[in-house]
């Protein structure tokens, strides 16, 4: 994609379409971006004629397109809602920029000038044109490498960013800055929506170390023999029944090497696919457990965005990989396996597999001293029952990183929601013959499943860490305006904007 930056006056763009924004001002009407306004003088109050018939309310998301006729040299004009402006967020920006680009995109656009133009409230303009950088490549996000077409698949290749009495080189760095936050989510969207025929755990491994040499990451992968001298036995028990071998992927980025071994730790789950196991998942909807492994392509995508932002800290990126499968030499719901650090867990449901190689990946992330240990993982279906598809549950054992966390999430337009860790909970996952049970029942799934991962990092004091369900949110089954059907690369922007938040 070619990006640059247009300081022509905007009735002067050539371009397949401009993109101009309206928000609403509570008792005012519209506001329209300035150059929405110089456009409508060109086309003697076209827009405000529309808008008094009530064709376009400004609504996030909704669009209005103007054709000029050749009174300008665009060939579309494409208005797209901001809702309230007291509520608009880096989301919101992004969402519509996606909404206009996407639908342009479907259209026949090649050539898109982005000029929304919102600042206000917490948002900067410099903050605005990355959320609309980042927003539009969001939004004509694709994935049809598996299907025949007739004609050759056309899209925007050229985008436009209108930026006028703004400084340049900050606003090309926040053009850099959205462009490697958006192929970043779209890497990580990417693995999730392969089959997972193609991306199974040595290909997953195979992808990570191809992205760590393009950017220049050291990369390890662990096969086999290595997992089983480190003696990770929740990845081992997991993996049991699969035909694939495991994998466990280490990414390092080191950009504060007088900091030694010290830094952060992502941690992603990788089960590339999740069938169940022997405790089997009912046939409706198995096929969507291709995405089992989305916080694993959280991480690889994330370390992607870090080395590429060279923010001043060490990253540890660590991702255990395997499939969940039935088959004779599957473990049992009754086996104990022993994690990495020791501990005994019994296990009552294969299914509840994700926490097991999670185990094993916080035991290493611990045992190499790293702090704070950030995890993802599509973990729990009770994540999905409690917050939807809307918010991702954030579990963390210290204040100071839940408000970097939240704070992250608004900044990479994520929305996060703190989940409790009280330690009444750990009555639900007592057992009677291992050090600890797999599984606390129905009853606050989500908590439970973070209780049990709590046990492989050291205690608060010494090892800060958030566990990021993301069961809801790093898969859609319903296409959106703003995105396709699959993978949606939650965690991406949020990790790497809280890293380089901690870096400084
Ligand atoms: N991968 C699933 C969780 C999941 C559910 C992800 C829906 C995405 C969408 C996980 O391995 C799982 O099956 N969890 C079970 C655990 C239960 C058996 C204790 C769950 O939460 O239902
Ligand atoms: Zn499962
Ligand atoms: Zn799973």
């Amino acid at each position: 994609m070619d990006i640059q930056i247009t300081t022509q006056a905007a009735p002067q763009i050539q371009c397949d379409a401009l993109i101009v924004s309206a928000a609403q001002d509570k008792g005012h009407g519209l506001q329209f971006s300035s150059v929405a306004i110089a456009i409508n003088d060109v086309l003697n109050g076209l827009l405000d004629e529309l808008v008094a018939d009530g064709e376009f309310k400004g609504a996030v998301g909704e669009l209005l397109t103007l054709h000029p006729m050749g009174r300008i040299p665009a060939k579309r004009v494409v208005v797209v809602g901001l809702g309230d402006r007291e509520r608009i967020t880096i989301q919101t920006l992004q969402r519509s920029a996606a909404t206009a680009a996407r639908h342009l995109q479907a259209t026949g656009a090649r050539h898109i000038v982005l000029a929304m133009q919102w600042s206000g409230g917490e948002i900067s303009a410099l903050q605005s044109m990355q959320a609309q950088v980042e927003g539009a490549l969001l939004g004509l996000y694709t994935f049809r490498h598996y299907q025949h077409r007739d004609e050759p698949a056309q899209g925007v290749t050229r985008l436009q960013l209108f930026s006028d009495g703004l400084n340049q080189d900050e606003v090309e760095q926040a053009i850099s800055r959205g462009r490697i936050m958006a192929e970043a989510t779209n890497l990580a969207r990417d693995l999730v929506n392969e089959p997972p025929n193609i991306l199974t755990p040595t290909e997953l491994a195979n992808r990570a170390s191809a992205m760590a040499r393009e950017v220049g990451l050291e990369c390890e992968v662990f096969d086999r023999a290595k997992i089983e001298e480190l003696q990770m036995g929740g990845l081992l028990g997991v993996t049991r029944g699969s035909a694939e071998p495991p994998r466990f992927i280490v990414l390092r980025y080191r950009g504060a090497p007088e900091q030694g071994n010290k830094g952060m730790a992502l941690v992603g789950k990788g089960i590339t696919f999740d069938s169940g196991g022997i405790s089997i998942k009912p046939a409706a909807g198995m096929d969507e457990m291709k995405g089992d492994m989305g916080g694993a392509a959280a991480v690889i995508g994330a370390m992607r965005a870090i080395a590429l932002l060279k923010p001043h800290i060490n990253v540890t990126g660590l991702v255990p990989t395997c499939e969940n499968m039935p088959d004779g030499a599957s473990y049992h719901p009754g086996d104990i396996l022993r994690i990495m650090n020791g501990k005994t867990i019994e296990i009552v449901n294969t299914d509840a597999e994700g926490r097991l190689i999670l185990a094993d990946a916080l035991s290493y992330a611990t045992r190499e001293g790293l702090s704070p240990i950030i995890d993802l993982a599509t973990l729990t279906g009770g994540i999905v029952v409690a917050l939807g598809t809307v918010m991702t549950g954030l579990f963390c054992n210290n204040e100071q990183l839940t408000q970097q966390i939240l704070r992250a999430g608004q900044l990479a337009g994520e929305k996060y929601w703190p989940m409790p860790l009280d330690d009444e909970y750990r009555e639900q996952i007592k057992s009677e013959i291992a050090d600890i049970k797999q599984t606390g029942g129905r009853p606050a799934s989500s908590v439970t499943a973070a209780k049990i991962l709590e046990n492989f990092v050291g205690d608060a004091q010494s090892t800060q860490w958030a566990h990021l369900d993301i069961a809801g949110t790093s898969y859609i089954e319903d296409k959106k305006a703003y995105q396709e059907k699959g993978g949606t690369g939650v965690g991406v922007r949020t990790l790497a904007t809280l890293v380089l938040m901690r870096s400084a």
